[in-house]
């Protein structure tokens, strides 16, 4: 009798007791070979000595500080190492606690770009199907998973999905990879107009698809033509590399691989190596701008003391 939730609540699962290397140990005695990394996530193997000595000697230190007060020199090592390896542009980090919060904050990050840039009709986000972007409400609804939608659509924005580049399925017979990649392409563009061009704040995709379609790479010259739609529109590109990025592809983002340099970038999975719950979401220094030079902050990590109540809370003033 478990009193965990599990993923599936009929069955059971063996208990994993132990981990080294690329083996998990059950607690039969059974060894498993992770070769998978669970869902893209073990990247450096289980019980890595440096990393576990790394994690006790931040611990030692100090496990948590409030980051509306304080920031840490661990924090700080981590987003300078992630700028200086980011895509030329990328100038700042924001971190999180996995994918899903990855996701929702660049959408929320890409929204209030254009509210600080005084374009606030700009509402629409546009993603593609057969896409996962993770299961929180505003990720769920960027992804183009029907099924893992269907029962929370009444809950989810609004959000507009074209085709995938997905060649094995979509390509026509006799057509190259050339045309392929210009009519794929060209779906973000017949959408953009048809929402309105003005009106359309971000494009979600992920660079190579991972948990819906399967490890599905674009074909040659599609995110570089996916760029330009973006730029003739003034609308965001979020490459969502949760799954892909972090060396996964052979270079540390799977967007270097493409010429490539999205808006807004998020990673997750292998950043932690399933070792801690983290994510970030790596930002151009456009977005960091309208944000500095407007409100000062990013919407969803007011500071506290920055929060001028009751007004802004709601509340009525004190008879
Ligand atoms: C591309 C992509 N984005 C987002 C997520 C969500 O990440 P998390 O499960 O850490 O919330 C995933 C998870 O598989 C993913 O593959």
């Amino acid at each position: 009798m478990t009193h965990l939730l599990h993923r599936t609540i009929k069955g059971s699962l063996p208990f994993a007791v132990g981990g080294k290397g690329i083996r998990i140990f059950d607690s039969d005695g059974r060894a498993y070979i992770d070769a998978s990394g669970g869902a893209a996530v073990s990247c450096l193997g289980h019980g890595h000595p440096d990393v576990m000595a790394a994690l006790r000697d931040q611990l030692d230190r100090i496990a948590y500080a409030h980051t509306s007060f304080f920031t840490t020199e661990i924090a700080e090592r981590l987003a300078d190492r992630l700028v200086e390896d980011a895509p030329a542009g990328i100038s700042h980090v924001y971190l999180v606690s996995g994918g899903s919060e990855a996701v929702e904050a660049a959408l929320k990050m890409a929204r209030q770009y254009f509210v600080e840039k005084g374009e606030p009709q700009r509402r629409h986000v546009v993603a593609r199907r057969q896409s996962y972007h993770g299961n929180t409400l505003g990720a769920l609804a960027a992804g183009g998973n029907e099924w893992r939608r269907r029962q929370f659509q009444p809950l989810l924005i609004e959000t507009h999905h074209i085709d995938p580049c997905f060649a094995y399925r979509y390509q026509l017979p006799g057509e190259s990879d050339a045309e392929y990649a210009a009519r794929a392409a060209q779906a973000l563009e017949d959408k953009i107009l048809e929402l309105g061009a003005g009106e359309v704040i971000a494009f979600v995709a992920e660079t190579v698809v991972g948990a819906t379609a399967g490890a599905v790479p674009p074909v040659a010259d599609y995110l570089r033509r996916i760029r330009a739609i973006c730029d003739r529109y003034g609308v965001l590109l979020i490459l969502d590399e949760v799954m892909c990025g972090m060396g996964r592809t052979g270079t540390l983002h799977a967007c270097e691989q493409e010429g490539v340099v999205p808006d807004l970038l998020t990673i997750a999975k292998g950043l932690g190596g399933g070792y801690q719950p983290i994510g970030a979401v790596l930002l151009g220094r456009h977005i960091f701008d309208a944000f500095a030079n407007g409100s000062g902050f990013f919407s969803t990590a007011t500071p506290i003391w920055a929060i001028r109540w009751p007004r802004q809370l709601g509340l009525p003033s004190r008879r």
